[in-house]
């Protein structure tokens, strides 16, 4: 009797407890922060496990409005990217379309909709305006300026196209760098003021030893990017051998354009200027410096870079080649520490940007010229400083 009661207080404990645990869980479901929801759907969604986001959806209709309109907000804040705020979007809208179907409520699928179409109308429009200077910048060296798109924009100019090719023609690489532009894009904000003031471009474009910055019947000359005009920009075939020989010998250096076959330059298999067969037919002697009494700096060596693939030859480097072009400064220690064999330099650093590929690739020939590089088999003898190698 004594074990009976005992065992029948316990069942009612036990009730208790258990409906105790069904109110607050009750309760607790019913009182799932927007938060909350939004963490548990995305997770699901995620995971992909459509059936509990569809639950989830069907026991919170109340928390979907405020959930959506929770995510569009977060769109808005800081400086989202395309991917971060269609992530989001595709949440909210992957929620929308559940209370719609499973509530009849179409409200919330009326917000994100239309966002997500915008999203991706404004991204094709990116993504044009990209390609389009991918276009121009497609020949190796030419670059299009529009740090001040905003104010270009109001001007009614087009953003400017820098053709290396044209000035290489009469100046060395050493002319300009680092004395007037460092060797890398966008950090010498360059600006108009700037440039009638003297300095950057107007070092030369002031009338003087180039045309200037600063008569309105040039100004389509430089903003010209994206114009048809540009392709004389683009197409060396364009090139007008008379306006360089005058502008050579302006500036003091040497055009022969009667050392070209049929007047045209030499190009590679890319169809880009080959400036060592410019170099070998003597075509073209540029200038060193703009100073007068200027002190150049070569230095005559060679260096064997041993490759450490079976499949590739080995690289030589002719330091002779670089600095009769580009200053020590330039290249050491900005790119290369000057001790033999004190980089690392692997394909993989190379094509993002670094060591070799500071220049090819960007300035001067591309990377898939690979024998250009690779040039001498393993058992080939070179006069040459032989780099310790590196595994
Ligand atoms: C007339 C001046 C001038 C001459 C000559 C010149 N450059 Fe440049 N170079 C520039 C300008 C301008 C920039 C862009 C700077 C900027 O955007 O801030 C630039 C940028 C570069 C860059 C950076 C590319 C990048 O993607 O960051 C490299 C590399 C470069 N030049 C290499 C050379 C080489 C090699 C030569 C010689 C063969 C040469 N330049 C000759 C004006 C010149
Ligand atoms: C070291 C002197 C020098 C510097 C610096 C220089 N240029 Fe030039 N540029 C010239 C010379 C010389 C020509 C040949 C122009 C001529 O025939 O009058 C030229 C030609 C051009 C051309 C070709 C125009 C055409 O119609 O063929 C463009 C475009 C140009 N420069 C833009 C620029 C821009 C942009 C900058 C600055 C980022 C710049 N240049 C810096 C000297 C320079
Ligand atoms: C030698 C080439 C050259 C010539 C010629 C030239 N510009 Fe520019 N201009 C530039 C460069 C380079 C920039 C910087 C582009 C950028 O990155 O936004 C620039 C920028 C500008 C800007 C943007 C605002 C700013 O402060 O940079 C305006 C406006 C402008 N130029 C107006 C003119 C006008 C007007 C003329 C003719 C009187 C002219 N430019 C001729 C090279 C040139
Ligand atoms: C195009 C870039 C470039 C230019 C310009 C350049 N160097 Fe170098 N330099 C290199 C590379 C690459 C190495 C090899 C580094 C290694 O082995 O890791 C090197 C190595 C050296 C070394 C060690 C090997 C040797 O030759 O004794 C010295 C010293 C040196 N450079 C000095 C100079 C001087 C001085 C100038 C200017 C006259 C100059 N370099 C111009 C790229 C350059
Ligand atoms: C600062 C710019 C710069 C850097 C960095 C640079 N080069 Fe060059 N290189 C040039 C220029 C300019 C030329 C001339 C040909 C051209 O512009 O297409 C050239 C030409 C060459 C040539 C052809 C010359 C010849 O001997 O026939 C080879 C090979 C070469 N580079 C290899 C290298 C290797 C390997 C490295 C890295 C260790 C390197 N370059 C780093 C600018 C550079
Ligand atoms: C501008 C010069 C240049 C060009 C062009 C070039 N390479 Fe290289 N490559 C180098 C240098 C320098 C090294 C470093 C040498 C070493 O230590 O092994 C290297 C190393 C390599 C290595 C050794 C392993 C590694 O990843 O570093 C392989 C493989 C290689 N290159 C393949 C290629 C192929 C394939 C191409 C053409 C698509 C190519 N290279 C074009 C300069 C060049």
């Amino acid at each position: 009797m004594n074990r009976y009661r005992l065992s029948t207080s316990r069942l009612i404990y036990f009730l208790l407890a258990l409906l105790f645990l069904l109110a607050i869980s009750d309760v607790y479901a019913a009182k799932m922060s927007v938060t909350e929801f939004i963490s548990e759907f995305t997770r699901n969604h995620y995971q992909q496990r459509f059936i509990a986001q569809t639950d989830l959806v069907k026991n919170n209709r109340e928390l979907v409005p405020q959930a959506v309109d929770r995510l569009i907000g977060e769109t808005k804040q800081g400086d989202k990217s395309f991917e971060d705020r269609m992530y989001l979007l595709n949440i909210a809208s992957s929620m929308a379309y559940m209370q719609r179907h499973l509530h009849g409520d179409g409200e919330p699928l009326a917000k994100v909709d239309p966002l997500i179409k915008e999203e991706m109308r404004k991204e094709k429009e990116r993504n044009a305006e990209l390609m389009k200077w991918k276009k121009e910048e497609q020949f190796l060296g030419n670059f299009v300026m529009k740090r001040h798109a905003k104010e270009l924009k109001q001007a009614g100019l087009a953003p400017v196209l820098y053709p290396h090719w044209k000035h290489r023609l009469l100046f060395e690489c050493k002319v300009c760098h680092n004395s007037i532009f460092r060797m890398q894009r966008w950090i010498n904000e360059i600006s108009q003021e700037k440039i009638v003031a003297g300095e950057q471009c107007g070092t030369c474009h002031n009338g003087n030893i180039a045309f200037s910055a600063n008569d309105r019947e040039q100004c389509g000359r430089c903003h010209i990017a994206g114009k048809p005009e540009a392709e004389k920009l683009h197409n060396p075939d364009l090139i007008d051998h008379t306006e360089v020989k005058k502008a050579a010998e302006r500036v003091g250096a040497q055009w022969h354009p009667e050392k070209l076959v049929n007047g045209r330059l030499p190009v590679d298999r890319f169809g880009l200027i080959d400036w060592m067969v410019m170099k070998q037919n003597d075509v073209f002697r540029p200038i060193t410096s703009l100073e007068k009494g200027f002190k150049e700096e070569t230095r005559d060596n060679k260096i064997l870079f041993v490759s450490r693939s079976n499949f590739v030859n080995n690289v030589l480097f002719d330091h002779k080649v670089h600095s009769d072009w580009i200053s020590c400064s330039a290249c050491h220690p900005a790119i290369f520490s000057d001790e033999l064999g004190g980089n690392d330099m692997k394909m993989r650093d190379m094509s993002k940007g670094l060591y070799c590929g500071h220049c090819h690739g960007k300035v001067s020939f591309k990377f898939a010229d690979c024998k250009r590089c690779h040039s001498l088999p393993a058992d080939a003898r070179v006069d040459a400083l032989v780099r310790p190698t590196r595994h």
